[in-house]
C-alpha cells in the first residue's frame, strides 16, 4: 500500500459518484461495491473518512425529508478527494467504463480550507457515559460527574467521536476495560488519537499508534501529549512493533481490514482482543472468516447506526 502525504496540498478536487439506476439502490452493496473497485485501482485510501460519511441509516434524515433511502442515495453520492486534478478525470474515465451509462459524476475543486472548516463544522461537545469530549479550547462546561477530554481536529482529522463507529468504539472501551483492564492498546489508524486519549484516561499505561497520514500523526501526538498520554505513534500503512499489545483497535475501511489481519493479529498479545469496525453487516461475514482464519472468534457484536464494530478475542 502506498503511503500518501497530504501535507502539502493546498486544493484538493472532490469526484462525487453517484448511480440512477435501481440496481445501485442499496446503499451497503453499492459503497461495498465502489469500493472493491476503487481498491482494486489503489485509489481505496482517498475515500477514508469520506465514504463513512455516508450514513448508513437515514431514517432521521428520511422523516424529516419525507425521501426514501433510495431517493436519498441517488441524490447523496460517494465522493472521492484527490489532491491530484489528472488523477481525479482518470479515475472518472474508468468508473465509466466499468459502471456505463448508471454512473453520473461531476468533479469539481475544493480548497483545503472549507474542507477543513466544513469537517471543523461538524464537531461540537458531546457527551458519553464516563467522558464529556471537546473540541480543543472550547469553552463549554463540563456536565458533573464527567471527565473533560479535549481533542483538537485540526481539520481532515475523522476521530472526533461523532461518528457513529467511533461513538461504538468508545462505548466497548468504557464498558469492557474495566474487567479486561489492559495495561497495552495499539490504534491503527489512529486519526485524531482519541482512543489512546481514552486509554490513557482508562488507565491504560503502554499506548502506540499507526496512521497513514503525517499530517494526522501530529494531531494524534499533540492531542496525546495535550491529555499527558505517553503515546508511540507511527507514520506507517502496517503495524511493525516489537511489543504485543492486550487490545488493538481498528476503524478502517473493510478492505484496509482484510489487508491488515494478519499484522493485527501478529501484534496480539495471547489472550488479546481486537476491536474492528468500518464495516456494514453486509461485509461482515468475510471479515470475520478471515479473522476465525488467523486464529480469533468473535467475542461481541455490537451495531450502532447501521455500523459494525467486533471485538475478537484469540
Ligand atoms: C475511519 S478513520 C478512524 C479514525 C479514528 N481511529 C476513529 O476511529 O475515529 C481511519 C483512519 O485510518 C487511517 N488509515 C487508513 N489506512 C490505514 C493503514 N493501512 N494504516 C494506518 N492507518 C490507516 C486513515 O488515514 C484514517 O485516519
Amino acid at each position: 500500500m502506498v503511503i500518501y502525504d497530504y501535507n502539502d496540498r493546498t486544493m484538493s478536487f472532490e469526484l462525487l459518484i453517484s448511480f440512477t439506476s435501481k440496481a445501485f439502490s442499496d446503499r451497503a452493496h453499492t459503497k461495498s461495491r465502489v469500493m472493491s473497485w476503487l481498491e482494486a485501482c489503489g485509489r481505496s485510501d482517498f475515500v477514508e473518512g469520506v465514504i463513512d460519511g455516508v450514513d448508513m441509516e437515514l431514517t432521521a434524515y428520511e422523516a424529516e425529508s419525507g425521501q426514501t433511502s433510495e431517493e436519498r442515495f441517488s441524490e447523496s453520492p460517494l465522493a472521492v478527494f484527490d489532491p491530484v486534478e489528472a488523477r481525479s478525470r482518470k479515475l472518472c474515465r474508468e468508473l465509466h467504463v466499468e459502471f456505463g451509462s448508471d454512473v453520473r459524476m461531476a468533479i469539481c475543486e475544493i480548497s483545503d480550507e472549507s474542507w477543513q472548516s466544513c469537517w471543523r463544522d461538524e464537531f461540537s461537545a458531546f457527551a458519553t457515559s464516563r467522558f464529556f469530549i471537546t473540541p480543543l479550547g472550547d469553552p463549554i462546561s463540563t456536565p458533573p460527574g464527567l471527565t473533560r477530554i479535549e481533542i483538537e481536529d485540526r481539520g481532515e482529522a475523522f476521530g472526533t467521536g461523532q461518528h457513529a463507529t467511533t461513538r461504538a468504539i468508545i462505548k466497548i472501551m468504557e464498558e469492557k476495560f474495566i474487567d479486561w483492564m489492559p495495561t497495552s492498546v495499539l490504534d491503527v489508524g489512529t486519526g485524531t488519537g482519541i482512543y489512546l486519549v481514552l486509554a490513557h484516561e482508562l488507565g491504560v499505561k503502554v499506548l502506540a499508534g499507526t496512521e497513514i497520514s503525517s499530517d494526522l500523526v501530529e494531531v494524534a501526538r499533540s492531542n496525546c501529549l495535550t491529555a499527558n498520554a505517553r503515546a508511540e505513534i507511527c507514520l506507517a500503512n502496517r503495524p511493525a512493533f516489537d511489543a504485543k499489545f492486550d487490545v488493538i483497535i481498528a476503524n478502517i475501511l473493510v478492505p484496509v481490514l482484510h489487508d491488515l489481519m494478519p499484522d493485527l493479529v501478529a501484534q496480539l498479545a495471547p489472550g488479546g482482543r481486537l476491536i474492528v469496525a468500518g464495516f456494514v453487516e453486509k461485509e461482515q461475514g468475510p471479515l470475520v472468516q478471515k479473522a476465525k482464519a488467523q486464529g480469533l472468534t468473535v467475542a461481541i457484536d455490537a451495531q450502532e447506526l447501521g455500523w459494525k464494530c467486533v471485538v475478537f478475542v484469540q
